[in-house]
């Protein structure tokens, strides 16, 4: 699994803090990565004790982890709305996030966007002031080339992203390539969010604006929640 930053241990508490949230009867959204799986394995333990749940992956690396932590599926065109979702970041600033390190933020998105509430887990390495994290940008095979062009207009520099332990690009669960986009500091999100998702065959990118609703920032000894 894909880590970054922050020590397990504050990883686990974030995941741990955000999955108690969740209670009888709710359908939740299941991020990815190494943060938010702390957070599956725990609704695993409390489904074992009797938790009543269904969970709605976001991911192969989701759905293989509540498998195996033993948490009810659904899948996500079976359902309209969500009650609450648990997920990840990269990088986050107040509500607004970067997400999609582990290639995952077009379901991640549509999850995060349906659910009513939507706590991110994280440790204190994501925090910033203004987001300036790369961004990823899934695109359609074919338009690989194009939609580079186009962020290269909006001043982004693209980079495809290579896969690791296999010759040439990482291909998303969605079939797709991504292109990590640095634009050096982000001041207006809500801007590059718009053009962004204007360029042809983009599929997803991974600015997340406003959606968070509360941040859960693990440390070693605990926890702190910011509300949005
Ligand atoms: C996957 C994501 C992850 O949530 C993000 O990369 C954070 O992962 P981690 O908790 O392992 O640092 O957006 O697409």
């Amino acid at each position: 699994m894909k880590t970054n930053g922050g020590s397990d241990a504050a990883k686990r508490n974030a995941g741990e803090s955000a999955a108690a949230a969740v209670t009888d009867g709710m359908v939740v959204g299941l991020g990815t990565g190494s943060t938010a799986a702390h957070a599956i394995r725990a609704i695993g333990r409390a489904v074992d004790d009797g938790l009543d749940v269904r969970g709605v992956p976001t991911s192969f690396q989701s759905r293989e982890l509540a498998r195996e932590a033993g948490v009810p599926l659904v899948d996500l065109d079976a359902v309209e709305d969500l009650d609450l979702a648990i997920d990840g970041a990269d990088q986050f600033a107040g509500p607004h996030l970067v997400k999609g390190g582990g290639a995952a933020h077009a379901r991640e998105k549509v999850v995060d966007a349906a659910a009513d509430r939507l706590l991110v887990v994280a440790d204190p390495s994501k925090e910033t002031d203004r987001l300036d994290h790369p961004v990823p940008v899934e695109v359609l095979p074919a338009a690989r080339t194009t939609a580079a062009a186009a962020v290269r207009d909006l001043d982004g520099e693209p980079v495809l992203r290579d896969a690791e332990r296999k010759d040439g690009p990482v291909v998303t669960d969605n079939g797709n390539l991504v292109l990590d986009c640095d634009f050096g500091p982000i001041d207006a999100p809500n801007e590059l969010a718009s053009s962004l998702s204007a360029i042809p065959g983009v599929v997803e990118h991974g600015l997340f604006v406003g959606m968070a609703d509360e941040v859960h920032v693990g440390t070693d000894d605990g926890v702190e929640v910011r509300e949005f």
